[in-house]
């Protein structure tokens, strides 16, 4: 099998022929790695579809590497909008960013029980393995790199949904600027998540929760200019 992946230290996506069939393809880039070309460096952790830290690119469609069978051809890329460190890795310090601008975590909560049928309705966006993936693939960071983007929005409707969650009304606040508005719908996001969430939905709730709150999408502010507010890097 031939396979292209592209490195960072040249412009062209260099080849590589292995004989390996039916295998991951973090499995086929071990076997790259230890037999072929120890200088090829990707990242990976738990291998099987949990820790969310090896997705990258395959033929422009984001993927895990170890739950992808790549197939003769393929072509290999890091994942897009973040900083490439080196070949397929990249910083991965964006989706603490993101996290940390939509308060997408559990603050103060209240002490008391949820029904099973309140935890289900979390139980979907608690599944994020925070792989990326879904940022790679959203057209919004094109144009706005501060946005807040998919997986911190998703999370942030997991925690405004909870029962428990005392700040919701922060983190509804927090998701006004660079978040829920900027999010174009076009739901890029959702078939490439490993754990079928769908993050263009969980904005959907999040503005509608918004609108209940008396917020409006700033867009539709007629005579205003684009405003991408502060940078967060
Ligand atoms: Fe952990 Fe792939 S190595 S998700």
């Amino acid at each position: 099998m031939e396979i292209k992946i592209k490195r960072s230290h040249c412009e062209e996506l260099q080849e590589y022929n292995v004989d390996l069939e039916n295998v991951t393809l973090l499995t086929l880039l071990n076997h790259i790695k230890t037999k072929i070309d120890p200088t090829l460096t990707y990242s990976h952790g738990c291998r099987s579809g949990i820790c969310g830290s090896c997705a990258v690119r395959v033929n422009g469609r984001e993927q895990l590497m170890c739950e992808y069978k790549p197939s003769d051809g393929d072509t290999v890329e890091p994942i897009r909008y973040a900083t490439v460190i080196r070949d397929l890795v990249v910083d991965s310090s964006r989706v603490e960013k993101f996290n940390r601008t939509g308060l997408a975590w559990s603050e103060t909560s209240r002490e008391e029980n949820i029904s099973e049928e309140e935890m289900e309705r979390i139980q979907t966006q608690s599944d994020c393995i925070l792989c990326t993936s879904c940022a790679s693939a959203c057209p919004v960071y094109a144009v706005n790199p501060y946005f807040i983007g998919p997986f911190a929005l998703t999370r942030v409707w997991r925690y405004v949904n909870d029962p428990r969650e005392i700040s919701s009304d922060a983190k509804i606040a927090a998701v006004q600027t660079n978040g829920i508005w900027d999010c174009t719908l076009c739901g890029e996001c959702v078939p490439v998540c490993p754990q079928n969430i769908a993050p263009a939905q969980d904005i959907r709730m999040l503005r509608s929760k918004s609108g209940m709150m008396g917020y409006n999408d700033p867009t539709m502010n007629f005579g205003g200019g684009l405003d991408f507010g502060a940078p967060i890097f």
